[in-house]
């Protein structure tokens, strides 16, 4: 991409999404199916997601369901800090929850020895909810396989190793093999697990159906080496960050991302710095920030990628009550004017109808991090609660079910966080710089997701391209092309309904 573009930050000085519209261009797009256009982008500098959207990492928005479903869709989710600090077990329990969602190799499967009682056996399959464990003996090498089904009906006073199948009725493999040489193996000799030892016999992993068939499932799905599901953390940039970090790190976590509501800051630079020499060269996203200076500042200290926007979130009160913050798009063009193309930018908030998506990605984001639009999805963390409503029509209470949305600066999420127990003058000083409402509550985030990007290649259609890279290189070629500047009558024309 073009490098300063002096007209293009002239015309959307001051400007959100609203402001524009696109001149449509010649279409050259085939079939404006998701499955058939190519909408892959970088998430970050070394991590390439299939799909450009990503869940924010907000306590009513992003734990393990919700990151599942964004994974496994192509995009990835962002776990919340929302918890206590100081307590960052939940945090990582949900992490751990998506990395043992789908795997490849299961390259640490749940074992247990044959001199075992098979009560233990019952009890480390209910603990673990796995149905199967691998049999070794003292020296990590595979005896058997024992299952759910070899359990039923039996004396749990009994031994693992007389109910286990023994090795050498099992299909096994020695050494690594490919995913799609593995599904032929077990295809043709009919089984649905495929434990894979060394020379020695001693246990590698095991390949099971069930992960064979998710990879066919989710074709588009963000993945990581060993096939599990990626998921991002967020950690703030004091308080307990490096230890949260290091945490999430062991659980699996394949982003780390700093989030504060002021990125260009000091606090954020001794964060990085802090995480740099801890944890060296893991995938580091920082922000929130919204000018070219801002940009530039995490740049140039190294990070990953950076998250781009203050106060456009459907959930977030900071304009209202600092009057500080950058129109979204002015944001989003500022700072891919400051940085080009060396890291990717994630636009972060104020999407509230799917065009947006595309202006966000337009305007210099390479994925769009969203949290209201998921508000009230099925995966989203919280109660549902039945709320009587006046029905217009017929003038009657109905029960409507509703979840909670709330900013993360909201003063329920930061009392929340900071405990019950917490030091009064600390409860005193809260800010408010978040809302926090009731959302009707609606289906699964998948849904939603499929519309999202069905509307999205319509736009590249639109927009005549034939992928999104092609679409954001065509657009800042020639900006002027595309961009029209709306009149307020021409504003409710076009997006009042
Ligand atoms: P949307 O519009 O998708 O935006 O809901 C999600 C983003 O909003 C930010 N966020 C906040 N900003 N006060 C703020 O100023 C808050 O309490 C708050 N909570 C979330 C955050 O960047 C999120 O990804």
């Amino acid at each position: 991409m073009k490098g300063t573009n002096m007209d293009l930050l002239h015309l959307v000085r001051g400007c959100t999404f609203d402001d524009f519209l696109f001149t449509p261009q010649y279409g050259i797009l085939a079939r404006r199916d998701p499955d058939a256009v190519d909408l892959s982008t970088r998430f970050t500098e070394h991590l390439t997601i299939k799909r450009p959207l990503v869940s924010a990492n907000m306590d009513t928005v992003t734990r393990a369901a919700m990151a599942v479903v964004l994974a496994e869709e192509g995009g990835i989710g962002i776990i919340d800090r929302g918890f206590r600090a100081g307590d960052i077990q939940p945090q990582v329990t949900e992490v751990a929850a998506v990395k043992r969602t789908q795997h490849g190799i299961i390259t640490d499967p749940h074992t247990i020895s044959g001199e075992q009682r098979l009560g233990e056996a019952i009890r480390r399959m209910e603990q673990t909810g796995v149905g199967t464990l691998a049999v070794v003996d003292s020296g990590g090498k595979l005896t058997g396989l024992v299952t759910e089904r070899d359990l039923r009906f039996v004396s749990s006073e009994g031994f693992v190793s007389e109910r286990m199948t023994p090795l050498d009725r099992l299909v096994v493999h020695t050494g690594l093999i490919s995913l799609t040489d593995a599904e032929q193996l077990m295809t043709q000799r009919k089984v649905k697990k495929l434990p894979l030892i060394n020379k020695n016999g001693t246990l590698l992993g095991i390949i099971t159906a069930r992960d064979l068939l998710m990879h066919k499932q989710h074709p588009f799905a963000t993945r990581d080496g060993g096939g599990r599901l990626c998921v991002g953390a967020a950690v703030g940039a004091t308080g307990d960050y490096l230890e949260r970090a290091a945490e999430v790190i062991r659980a699996g976590a394949d982003v780390i991302v700093v989030d504060i509501a002021h990125g260009h800051s000091y606090i954020m630079e001794c964060a990085i710095e802090g995480l740099r020499k801890r944890f060296g060269n893991i995938e580091l996203v920082a922000g929130n920030v919204a000018t070219a200076e801002g940009a530039r500042f995490l740049l140039e200290r190294g990070v990953n990628a950076i998250k781009v926007g203050i106060g456009p979130g459907g959930g977030c009160a900071t304009r209202l009550t600092t009057n500080f913050g950058i129109p979204q798009v002015e944001a989003l063009v500022q700072c891919r004017d400051a940085v080009g193309d060396k890291i990717p930018l994630i636009a972060d908030g104020g999407v509230k109808r799917d065009g947006s998506i595309a202006a966000a990605l337009m305007f210099g984001g390479d994925s769009v991090m969203l949290g209201s639009a998921f508000a009230g999805c099925e995966e989203t963390p919280g109660e549902v609660v039945l709320k009587a409503v006046l029905e217009p029509e017929s003038q009657k209470l109905v029960k409507v079910p509703f979840k909670v949305f709330r900013g993360m600066a909201s003063i329920s999420a930061v009392r929340d966080r900071l405990g019950l127990e917490a030091d009064q003058r600390e409860l005193k000083a809260i800010g408010a710089e978040g809302i926090e409402v009731s959302v009707p509550a609606r289906g699964s985030a998948r849904a939603i997701v499929h519309e999202m990007l069905k509307h999205l290649c319509s736009a590249i259609s639109y927009g005549g391209a034939q992928s999104l890279q092609e679409l954001r290189g065509k657009f800042w070629s020639n900006p002027e092309k595309y961009v029209v500047k709306l009149t307020q009558p021409s504003r409710v024309e076009s997006f009042q309904r």
